[in-house]
């Protein structure tokens, strides 16, 4: 890691973060960037029967969980509401229904307890996931890329790589032209019988698996403008499976760990070659990867060496904060807070798109978050 440091916000009062953008409820305090406490319910196994997220039944789930996440968080970390100095919550974008279970959950709190209220983007947080600092971190510094940086936002509806200016700045430099990462994940885990979300499955069988005995595209090449493309890898592998594999003989053993192997050594390649293209354009000296596919050890270890390669820092968010947590938006929210951006909590609403900017480029215009 490299040696910049990050200035310390904490002169202010613990922030409580909610996130329910999508099937994990979530919920955070974090004080100077300190991670206080935290809680998450996850969904996962409410939709997993379903091979996917049901946003009504998301929202109703979220509804039933929320307060006693935001209690469980607030009683691990040791604050009562009296100690709290705001509260943030994901706004946007994500599934409406859910999205406003937490916003109105956050704006009653808001009003019940006197507090600042401030609505943050999701991928704005999964970004500033990186300025977090760990529970136990006693330090009043704590190594963070120094802004501007680059960020890799790669989640189940998101794949773009921006250049992060400040606490909710980002412009887009490249993203993808349909499927995100996460997604291509989720879909070929499906195509290879794994249980949803297929994303950890498949980084789990992956590992064991040869990753040159099946080889499958490499996204779009020979462009050079931050475009990633994902559904040609995903259409090769259903191509292979339905030419090798009889439908009642779906692949298992070794023959499921190599396409495993051989469909996250395509999606990773793809992902470091097209992010590091748009990091050298953008002359940006710090990289960080954020959200769910985040967490994807051959994609940490890729990003790594090829950055070590490329004289950019790396900071891979902590894989605790990789999925969606109400931790990055604790974070974000403090750092927004603290600039002034507070909401007004009577008039605060969800909407299910992003608030980044786009930098114009052809690969800028991704797939909807
Ligand atoms: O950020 P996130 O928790 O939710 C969204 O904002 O979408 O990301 C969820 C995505 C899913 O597609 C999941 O399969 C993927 O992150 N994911 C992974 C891994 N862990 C989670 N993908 C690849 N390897 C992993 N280890
Ligand atoms: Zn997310």
């Amino acid at each position: 890691m490299g040696a910049t440091k990050r200035h310390d916000v904490g002169a202010g009062r613990p922030i409580l973060g909610i996130e329910t953008s999508c099937d994990e409820t979530a919920a955070a305090v974090v004080h100077g960037q300190r991670v206080l406490g935290t809680a998450v319910a996850s969904q996962i196994a409410v939709h997993q029967r379903f091979g996917g997220v049901v946003p009504e039944i998301a929202a109703r789930n979220h509804l039933l969980t929320i307060l006693p996440v935001v209690e469980l968080a607030m009683q691990r970390a040791g604050v009562r509401a009296a100690d709290l100095g705001g509260i943030a919550v994901t706004n946007r974008p994500g599934l409406i229904g859910a999205l406003l279970v937490g916003v109105h959950t956050a704006k009653a709190l808001a009003l019940a307890w006197q507090l600042p209220l401030v609505g943050v983007d999701h991928i704005a947080a999964h970004v500033w996931a990186s300025q977090l600092r760990p529970p136990n971190c006693e330090e009043n510094t704590w190594p963070a890329p120094a802004l501007p940086f680059a960020a890799l936002a790669v989640s189940g509806g998101h794949t773009r790589c921006y250049r992060v200016g400040g606490p909710g700045e980002l412009v887009a430099l490249g993203g993808t032209l349909d499927d995100a990462a996460g997604e291509a994940f989720d879909k070929c885990g499906k195509l290879l019988g794994l249980p949803y979300p297929g994303g950890p499955h498949i980084d789990q069988l992956a590992a064991t698996g040869n990753p040159r005995a099946v080889t499958l595209p490499r996204g779009v090449l020979g462009r050079d403008d931050g475009a990633y493309s994902f559904s040609g890898l995903k259409t090769a592998l259903r191509l292979h499976v339905e030419r090798h594999f009889a439908a009642d003989s779906p692949p298992q053993g070794h023959a499921l760990a190599d396409l495993c192997a051989g469909f996250q050594a395509a999606a990773v390649e793809q992902l470091v070659r097209v992010t590091l293209g748009s990091v050298r354009r953008a002359k940006l000296r710090d990289l960080v990867v954020a959200g769910g596919v985040a967490a994807n050890a051959g994609l940490r270890a890729a990003l790594s060496e090829a950055c070590g390669k490329a004289r950019v820092r790396f900071w891979p968010v902590p894989v605790d904060y990789c999925g969606d947590n109400g931790a990055m938006v604790a974070g974000l929210g403090e750092a927004l807070l603290a600039a002034g951006g507070a909401d007004d909590p009577l008039t605060l609403d969800a909407a299910d798109t992003a608030t980044v900017r786009r930098a114009g480029r052809a690969g800028a215009n991704g797939a909807a978050p």
